[in-house]
């Protein structure tokens, strides 16, 4: 399995001896699939060229801070946004220092304070300057503030000398680098989704639908990405951006819905956050209606049963791991374990929509989430996207024991 698969990785190559090794780890973090983006420090560029760099992670290495051209195509605190994790490797005495003092006096320095993604050191530096109390203080001070330190190893140095101080070969540091995604419970697993409200036509200007803006299904398909799964995300008609590193299919009706899903099955996991509409139109008038005065003021429409999406794909025999929501307005717990059972379900996630802070079209959410022991977990009420990375641990840890 690849272990680093689509993560985003900014390695920064401090100027030691060892950065004859950071080619290696550029071909060994690519092999577990992650996105590598290298950043060197001018000391760096003495020991290795970035050229070599370019061409064995596929993108231009990033050196000047100022550089005009560099920030045009992607400026520093875009790559520090872009990056799930900032390595330093090697990480030299000089930049454990600066790092240590909040020092930004060059790109990969000014990255590390502009990231908020976990930053992983492995130092590489002569046995005596590693033990050299500074060098040690600012370990601790770098340590205490979470950052972490993939080694040193001990052993022969390329100076002659022999101790603590040499860096981790590629392959060490590459398992290091995917151990800090271990959260990223969804790592190489397909989760499908669906969100927002269907749109079941009358006539060829008029729709049945809900007030659904599927906020909350888009949330957490961006938290499936980001812990590593591939998203699939059927959304209904929503004003919504496609979040990063997920494919978007757009349906309109729930029978086009479930079409879109049966399509992108086989899935690990499958979250029906979708305000799905229960009942259509039995025919769609292929003109306009009109008024018609011999119907005296009132429109009869025949509706239909729509398919029950959530249950079809969780009665399959290639059954994902099913989640499902109920959006209710009374008996919030009761009906919501009654559709735990009814459709075959791990898990339902129970939210209150007659309560206007949370729910349908607000920022907002606070969601109970039952379990087919009729377990509850209450997830407290705060923003969509706070929630859905809550629930996309919650959801993974439950898939795993499963
Ligand atoms: O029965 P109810 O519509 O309240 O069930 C809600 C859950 O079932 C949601 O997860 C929703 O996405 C899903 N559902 C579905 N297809 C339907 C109706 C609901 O997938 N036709």
């Amino acid at each position: 399995m690849q272990r680093l698969y689509r993560k985003r990785i900014v390695l920064g190559v401090g100027g030691g001896i060892a950065a004859y090794k950071s080619a290696e780890l550029v071909r060994r973090l690519r092999d577990q699939g992650a996105e590598v983006r290298v950043v060197m420090t001018s000391g760096g560029r003495e020991f290795i060229t970035p050229l070599t760099l370019q061409a064995l992670s596929g993108h231009p290495v990033h050196l000047d801070l100022l550089d005009p051209a560099a920030e045009a195509a992607m400026g520093h605190i875009e790559l520090a946004r872009w990056a799930d994790l900032v390595l330093i490797a090697p990480t030299t005495a000089d930049l454990m220092a600066r790092l240590a003092q909040g020092v930004a006096n060059d790109l990969l320095t000014t990255l590390v304070l502009a990231t908020n993604a976990p930053i992983a050191l492995a130092p590489a530096m002569n046995q005596a300057m590693w033990a050299d109390p500074a060098t040690q203080a600012n370990r601790v001070l770098l340590q205490q503030r979470g950052i972490r330190l993939f080694g040193p190893a001990s052993g022969s140095q390329a100076c002659g000398d022999v101790g603590m101080g040499r860096m981790l070969e590629a392959d060490d540091l590459a398992q290091a680098a995917a151990d800090c995604f271990e959260r990223s419970l969804l790592t190489g697993l397909h989760l499908l989704i669906t969100a927002g409200p269907t749109q079941e036509n009358i006539d060829p200007v008029r729709y049945i639908t809900n007030h659904s803006s599927g906020k909350m299904g888009f949330a957490l398909a961006e938290a499936a990405a980001e812990a590593g799964a591939r998203v699939t995300l059927v959304a209904g008609p929503v004003f919504l951006p496609t979040p990063d590193r997920v494919q978007r299919v757009d349906v309109v009706s729930a029978r086009d819905m479930l079409t879109a899903c049966e399509a992108a099955m086989p899935c690990d996991l499958f979250v029906a956050a979708a305000a799905v509409a229960d009942y259509r139109p039995e025919v769609i008038a292929p003109h306009k209606l009109k008024k018609d005065p011999s119907k005296g003021d009132g429109l009869l429409l025949q509706m239909v049963r729509n398919p029950d999406i959530l249950a079809t794909l969780a009665g399959r025999e290639d059954r994902p791991f099913s989640v499902g929501f109920a959006a209710e307005t009374e008996n919030l717990l009761e009906y919501a374990t009654r559709k735990l059972r009814d459709k075959n379900l791990d898990l339902i996630v129970a939210n209150d929509v007659a309560n206007p802070s949370i729910g349908f079209n607000s920022e907002e959410n606070a969601v109970t989430v039952i379990d087919r022991q009729q377990h509850e977990t209450r997830f407290s009420q705060a923003s969509k996207g706070h929630i859905a990375r809550q629930l996309i641990a919650f959801i993974a840890d439950r898939f795993h024991q499963a």
